[in-house]
């Protein structure tokens, strides 16, 4: 019995010291950019101006320390140092997005800027050259501002506008693209957009962020479509949406923080996939009813959720060939309290539901609100996403960690990092059918709101210099040997 006991407990020790911690053979790490963070050069040769350009410099005081991507990473000259650092850490993928104003000026398909173009033929070249498969996100949040004039995503009309934007780049580099994401991270934005009056700042929006959300995925259907029917026989590549999917769960056992907690999977998470993913596609009717049931209070005459035809139902259906999924955070759910006062945002509060989501102080925490650190989440919505899809194909296209000052020295970073590849192994060992991990991000960018303070980076970058030096921080050391070594 004693030695039985030992080998318990010499099994358990072992694996919590990573020494079988082994990749499968076929799995792919990666690492992530998009181009209004890192590109700069925001007016050079023929660029547009896009909706990040206007926001960043007309609102300033959106930013954290007013900054704005003119200059970034400086990625539109630096590109061929990017792959070395992409080459460097041993990347099987490298994913980055194309700016829509930069290859098409006008954001239509008629004109396609020369400069544009060439910038991401280089860049797809240089990657494959490395023998480094790129990834690349159609739309990352910038659009042209003409698009946003006319109201972004919220315009029935952009849907069609982005397909065709969407045809442009299939045909200028579906030779070479093997994975494709047509649009990232829906929620944030549509619902942090158009719901938290960021990129509209002088109103405020209660139907927007559904405007955006059915606009959107329909955008994403038809470009789905477009490669299917135009490309798919051609190059045999594969195309999914980006969702950001948090982790939720009940604040307590009660029957009421249960049922609102699955509530809120629907809400935050399910208004995007079901209506991709799932076998009957349309709203998830939980959505469904508590937007009518709200809007009907609030005294609308319909549903703020605009409904969908069943032709549209079936357009969007099934749009997928696998889920590209960014996770970073997980929350607990319960009803607001009376007279409870709640901070409106997307990871604290949902307004339809009257759901406040709560970190768990127990949870280590990091800069941002993202990064209230529960590594289990992520086998856990990997877990849900099969569950109620099935099998699909998952792809991790973001998981990162973000400080608020610069070190090279990133030992939280390394936890962090190598917690969630623990989850990723054990997700396999349960059947997750999870193909690749790709961590935001390769160097420290323009976080958005955050401007630069918040940094992502497995590369430092010095922002004070025109060189924007990359400099390798203690993390890229480590993922660069957890890819060699292919184990933890
Ligand atoms: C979400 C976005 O896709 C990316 O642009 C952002 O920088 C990271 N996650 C971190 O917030």
């Amino acid at each position: 019995m004693l030695w039985l006991t030992a080998l318990i407990l010499w099994t358990s020790v072992s694996h919590s010291c990573g020494s079988d911690l082994q990749f499968p053979s076929w799995f792919k790490f990666g690492a992530a950019t998009a181009a209004f963070q890192v590109e700069g050069a925001w007016n050079v040769s023929d660029k547009g101006e896009s909706n990040w350009d206007r926001l960043t410099h007309r609102y300033p005081e959106k930013i954290a320390d007013g900054s704005n991507g003119n200059d970034a990473c400086n990625s539109y000259y630096l590109w061929e140092r990017d792959i070395e650092i992409a080459a460097e850490l041993g990347l099987q993928f490298y994913r980055f997005s194309i700016s829509w104003p930069r290859l098409l000026p006008t954001g239509f398909a008629n004109n396609i800027s020369e400069d544009g173009k060439n910038y991401y033929n280089n860049l797809i070249d240089g990657l494959l050259e490395m023998g480094i498969q790129p990834v690349i996100s159609i739309h990352h949040y910038d659009m042209p501002q003409m698009f946003q004039d006319l109201g972004g995503w919220t315009n029935p009309k952009i849907a069609d506008w982005y397909a065709e934007y969407a045809r442009v780049v299939y045909s200028l580099y579906g030779d070479r693209v093997k994975y494709w994401i047509t649009i990232n991270e829906p929620t944030l934005t549509c619902d942090w957009y158009y719901g938290q009056a960021i990129l509209t700042p002088e109103r405020e929006y209660y139907v927007g962020p559904y405007l955006c959300n059915k606009n959107l995925l329909l955008g994403h259907a038809k470009a789905y479509h477009i490669y299917d029917q135009e490309f798919r026989n051609k190059y045999n590549g594969k195309v999914s949406i980006a969702n950001h999917l948090m982790w939720l769960m009940p604040y307590s056992n009660s029957t009421e923080d249960q049922e609102l907690t699955e509530a809120t999977m629907q809400f935050l998470n399910g208004r995007y996939t079901q209506p991709v993913f799932s076998k009957e596609g349309g709203w998830p009717a939980v959505v469904e009813q508590a937007v009518a049931k709200v809007s009907k209070e609030q005294g609308y005459s319909e549903s703020r959720l605009p409904p969908f035809t069943q032709e549209e139902i079936e357009l969007i259906r099934g749009t997928y060939d696998y889920l590209a999924l960014n996770h970073y955070t997980s929350r607990l759910v319960r009803k607001r309290r009376p007279f409870e006062d709640v901070v409106q945002s997307l990871f604290s509060y949902v307004a339809d539901l009257d759901a406040v989501l709560e970190m768990d102080p127990s949870w280590p925490f990091g800069y941002s609100e993202l990064m209230s650190i529960y590594p289990r989440g992520l086998r856990e919505i990997m877990l849900w996403v099969k569950q109620q899809y099935g099998d699909v194909e998952i792809l991790i296209t973001e998981n990162g960690y973000s400080t608020g000052g610069s070190s090279l020295e990133d030992d939280a970073r390394i936890s962090f990092v190598r917690d969630h590849l623990e989850q990723v192994i054990l997700s396999i060992e349960e059947g997750v059918n999870v193909t690749g991990y790709i961590y935001w991000a390769l160097m420290d960018n323009f976080e958005w709101t955050s401007g630069y303070n918040s940094k992502f980076g497995l590369y430092e970058v010095d922002f004070s210099v025109p060189e924007r030096t990359r400099t390798p921080r203690k993390s890229a050391e480590y993922y660069a040997q957890v890819i060699k070594k292919r184990s933890l």
